[in-house]
């Protein structure tokens, strides 16, 4: 349907690449205005440019989303450049590997500053520009790793578990003001944040990519662009009664309870 996201404001934290830019494209090409907010400068100013060309609307502004200002900030831009803010999408996160004992406080700390602190301040701070339209709606990315755990990523799953924990609260905090809030759980979706952990993970990454792909139920990866979907789904007034889920999109991934399908 053209333009079916008119007259919305949407912030996409984590906007410049991967789920968040596949989030971008899918709301500007609807017809929202959309914020990009990301630490990425070099990708975040390129997207609108592009976006702009296409008669589109949207536009970087530098965020650090650990950082209450910056996030701050991001929020006033957002107010000033489009009067209101409708939508947010608190889809900022980095990934990292370890045990519990492997973690060290360093790592822990920034894992938690990113994937739990960041998705604290972005609701924090856009939470008042929603209730001033009388309502909103928050998607905030969690994963598979919100529902169950991988061996190896304790300060990951750690924060994936809390931010659907955050969000449920704030569903049930903000219902009675018309704000929903749902969590978007994907499972191995191909982004540069999942490439690079093959780089790190693994002295072959292409083989890498190719075997966590055999793995998926489906025998693939999903596309940031298939996560979008649901993502904008969720922000829309088309979710209207869809409020404090925990939504995968993971092609079956946490379904079984031994095994996957093989090859006929
Ligand atoms: P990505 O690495 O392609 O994109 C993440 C974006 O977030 C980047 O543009 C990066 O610059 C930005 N970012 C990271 N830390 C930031 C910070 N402190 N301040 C501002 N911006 C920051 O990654 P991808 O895969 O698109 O991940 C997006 C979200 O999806 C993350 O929360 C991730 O944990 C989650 N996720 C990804 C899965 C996957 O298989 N790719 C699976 C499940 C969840």
């Amino acid at each position: 349907m053209a333009d079916e996201y008119a007259g919305k404001v949407a912030v996409v934290t984590g906007g410049a690449s991967g789920i968040g830019e596949a989030v971008v494209r899918q709301l500007a090409n609807g017809g929202a205005r959309v914020v990009i907010a990301d630490r990425d400068a070099e990708r975040g100013e390129s997207l609108p440019a592009e976006l702009q060309a296409a008669g589109r609307e949207a536009r970087f502004v530098f965020t650090e989303v650990a950082d209450s200002a910056s996030v701050a900030g991001l929020i006033e831009a957002t107010l000033s450049a489009y009067g209101g803010l409708d939508w947010l999408h608190a889809n900022a996160g980095i990934q990292r590997y370890g045990s519990v004992t492997e973690t060290d406080e360093a790592l822990w700390d920034e894992v938690m500053a990113v994937n739990l602190k960041g998705v604290y301040l972005a609701c924090h701070h856009a939470i008042p520009a929603l209730l001033e339209l009388g309502g909103g709606s928050i998607v905030i990315t969690g994963s598979v790793q919100s529902l169950g755990a991988m061996m190896g990523s304790a300060a990951y799953v750690t924060s994936k578990h809390a931010v659907l924990g955050l969000g449920r609260t704030i569903a049930i905090d903000y219902a009675r003001r018309n704000i929903r809030c749902n969590v978007v759980c994907p499972g191995a979706i191909d982004t540069p944040l999942l490439r690079q952990a093959a780089v790190e993970l693994s002295d072959d990454p292409a083989e890498a990519v190719r075997n966590w792909s055999q793995m998926q139920p489906y025998g693939r990866m999903g596309t940031a662009a298939e996560v979008a979907e649901v993502v904008c789904f969720l922000l829309s007034d088309a979710a209207a009664f869809v409020s404090g889920a925990a939504y995968t999109v993971d092609g079956a991934l946490l379904c079984p309870i031994s095994g996957y399908p093989q090859n006929d």
